[in-house]
């Protein structure tokens, strides 16, 4: 048997500012996907999971034929698993049949990068279990593929997140850069519904188009905020990371992602004596981040007051053994 997991990740700094070539940082968070995998004798692939992603289904793959146990859904995260299969059956023809568990610790559809690190845990373990010796490079390069033709749209910011582990350094035009990491407790607050991330990037768009001379500048400091913010982590200064967080957030909120709900977990967050919080992802919905020292108190917060939410660390281990 063999089982390799994969992180999800956070945006710390500079979403949607990076669709227009300002750097953004994001970083691996250490609630992770896992992905076991296990040969049969014969070549039917089924693949498992009983949690959020496809609760109780069974499928089977026959010579690409897909049957879903019991009845027909539509299971878009399966979508990744199918794809990372052939992924792989490009590289190596004649595969075995097998048996796929995924269990996971992300909210699917939270914006927290579940699909990456889905479609990455699924590449390392088929890799390993067909004795490929793919690198890390190639491993997040394949799981990029995986996701470009899944999504219409894809960064890949996540799949190489998800790959390398620690805080990931994002640009235009240039290689992603793994960047140390952040030692400081982390509580994720979700409001329970995905956002939209296509319908926002064009919302954003527009703004820009409407009004450049308010918007351009806005999109401007997010990317300063964003290399001052790599100082500070650099220097541990967590007080000056918070405080970059709650300007980024007040900036993604001006440019019309934040929503009631977003706003009202970043409040209770900061009520609660975070020295940051902000959204993280496309917002629309999604999650919020929050950095502090007194992360219960913060977690249990966002908690009564009817959102999810959970404790977590920034994890400098990206895929790996379990
Ligand atoms: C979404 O997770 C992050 C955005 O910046 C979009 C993107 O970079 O593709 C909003």
């Amino acid at each position: 048997m063999i089982k390799f997991s994969a992180p999800g990740k956070v945006y710390l700094f500079g979403e949607h500012a990076v669709v227009y070539g300002e750097p953004a940082l994001a970083c691996a968070i250490d609630e992770r996907v896992f992905v076991t995998v296990e040969e049969r004798s014969d070549n039917v692939i089924k693949v498992f999971s009983n949690d959020l992603f496809f609760k109780d289904v069974t499928v089977e793959l026959i010579n690409d034929e897909t049957r879903l146990i019991p009845g027909e859904r539509t299971l878009k995260p399966l979508e990744y698993v199918f794809e990372s299969i052939k992924e792989i059956k490009s590289i190596e023809k004649d595969i075995p049949g097998f048996e796929m568990n995924i269990e996971s610790q992300l909210p699917y559809g939270g914006g927290l990068g579940s699909s990456a690190a889905v479609t990455v845990a699924s590449i390392k373990s088929l890799s390993e279990l067909l004795g490929l010796e793919l690198t890390k490079d190639e491993i997040a390069e394949t799981a990029y593929r995986v996701e470009k033709k899944v999504q219409k749209r894809a960064s890949p910011c996540d799949t190489f997140t998800s790959t390398m582990g620690g805080l990931t350094w994002v640009e235009t035009g240039e290689e992603l850069e793994k960047k140390g990491s952040l030692e400081i407790p982390v509580v994720i607050g979700f409001t329970g519904q995905p956002g939209p991330t296509g319908v926002l990037v064009e919302q954003v768009s527009r703004l820009k188009e409407s009004f450049p001379e308010i918007i351009e500048p806005v999109i401007t400091s997010i990317g300063k905020i964003t290399k001052q913010g790599l100082q500070s982590v650099n220097k541990n200064d967590y007080d000056a990371v918070g405080r970059l967080m709650n300007v980024n957030h007040g900036l993604l909120d001006s440019l019309g992602v934040g929503t009631q709900k977003l706003n009202e977990i970043v409040y209770i967050a900061r009520e609660a004596g975070a020295s940051g919080a902000k959204i993280t992802g496309a917002g629309g919905g999604g999650c919020i981040l929050a950095i502090g020292n007194n992360s219960q108190k913060i977690k249990s917060s966002i908690k009564s007051n009817g959102y999810e939410a959970f404790e977590t660390k920034i994890t400098r281990t990206g895929v790996r053994e379990e």
